[in-house]
């Protein structure tokens, strides 16, 4: 049993919980609150320990929370931490708890590469540079949009290679999480840097890759654009398809309208926490013209990065081989199983 902390119990904090909390090879001493608020209650009652800064424990208990010792605590029982601060958050946490305890810890997508505050020197891409990852001490998990850029263009690499000149990315954001407070602006927003071009190019380093970023008014889901340009004509549709029949969180749809329909229907299908935990390429969008293939696909924000923490984690802490890693965490998102469903549901 490896001990796991997962400190944070925002959207993917939480989401994290209760994934790992049902795996048999972790023992998940309990989570991080910062704030008392509503989410105390929601972790006590889902049986999670609750852990907060030593100097709020009387604050907790005065609200009548029963919670279970400081974040220190949780640190100091833990074989890993999972960080999963608001972005930038977990760089003061390493500073403060991870190395002083030399503990290791995975840290999400928010967090630096480079520079100052910098927390790991790799990105982890399971599709990618899962191995690469086994033994350190601090990894990053990509964001969503990195995870799912390198998903949809590892494939192609590998069947089509030096066929193919240039990519460019427009990610369309949503605004918020549906479980965030805060006001959906109406705005077109954008990214004047995305950090997502280095991020991606951190784990593929060769990609002529481009990538421009907005923020649009919604709750859903992301949808981003492809353009992926070949020297030379482009490969069919098929040929491109072909690519993502076997491919480990991707689903291949062709009559959802819009990012809600694949959200509403993941909550109406009771997926756990409305997520389908991988991208979704449409394949009523896919279009090949001379020289370029547009690839239009949704990626799930908020469920994307948990079974990629859980497979991060088998690999830095189990050092276990992919196959086995994949396995064993399909198995507990029943990723194939949601794949199979949402191709049917949307034929
Ligand atoms: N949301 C997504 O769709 C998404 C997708 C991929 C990656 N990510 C990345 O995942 C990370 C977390 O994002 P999120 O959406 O879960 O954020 P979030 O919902 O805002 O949650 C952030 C959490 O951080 C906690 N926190 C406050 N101070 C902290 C500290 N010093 N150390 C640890 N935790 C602290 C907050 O606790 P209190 O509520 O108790 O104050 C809250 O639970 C970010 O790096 C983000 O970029 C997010």
């Amino acid at each position: 049993m490896v001990r796991v902390f997962i400190n944070g119990y925002g959207n993917i904090g939480r989401r994290l919980a209760s994934a790992l909390s049902v795996d048999k090879e972790i023992q998940l001493v309990g989570v991080a609150k910062y704030t008392i608020d509503d989410k105390v209650k929601e972790a006590i009652d889902n049986r999670f320990s609750v852990f907060v800064p030593s100097e709020m424990l009387g604050a907790f208990k005065e609200k009548g929370y029963n919670v279970t010792g400081s974040i220190q605590d949780a640190v100091k029982a833990s074989d890993v931490v999972i960080d999963a601060a608001k972005e930038g958050g977990g760089y003061d946490n390493k500073k403060s708890l991870y190395e002083p305890m030399g503990k290791p810890a995975i840290f999400q997508g928010g967090e630096d590469r480079h520079g100052d505050r910098a927390v790991a020197d790799m990105i982890h891409n399971s599709r990618v540079n899962y191995s690469k990852a086994a033994g350190r001490t601090y990894v990053i998990q990509g964001s969503c949009n990195v995870s799912g850029m390198g998903r949809v263009m590892q494939p192609l690499i590998e069947k089509f290679g030096d066929r193919i000149g240039r990519y460019d990315v427009e990610l369309i954001r949503r605004w918020a999480d549906l479980e965030d407070t805060k006001a959906v602006k109406d705005s077109i927003e954008w990214d004047r840097n995305p950090h997502h071009q280095d991020d991606v190019k951190d784990f593929i380093p060769n990609a002529n890759l481009y990538v421009d970023a907005f923020k649009v008014p919604s709750r859903m889901m992301h949808l981003h654009q492809m353009f992926v340009r070949f020297n030379g004509k482009a490969p069919s549709t098929d040929e491109i398809l072909g690519c993502y029949r076997n491919e480990f969180g991707v689903a291949i749809i062709s009559s959802a309208k819009g990012t809600g329909d694949v959200r509403k229907k993941a909550l109406e299908l009771g997926f756990a926490h409305g997520d389908t935990n991988m991208v979704h390429i449409h394949q009523d969008i896919l279009r090949v013209q001379d020289d370029t293939v547009k690839i239009g696909y949704s990626d799930d924000q908020t469920g994307m990065v948990i079974p990629e923490n859980h497979l991060l984690l088998q690999s830095m802490v189990f050092k276990r081989g992919r196959e086995d890693a994949l396995k064993r965490t399909d198995n507990l998102f029943q990723i194939s199983r949601k794949r199979k469903t949402l191709e049917e549901e949307f034929k």
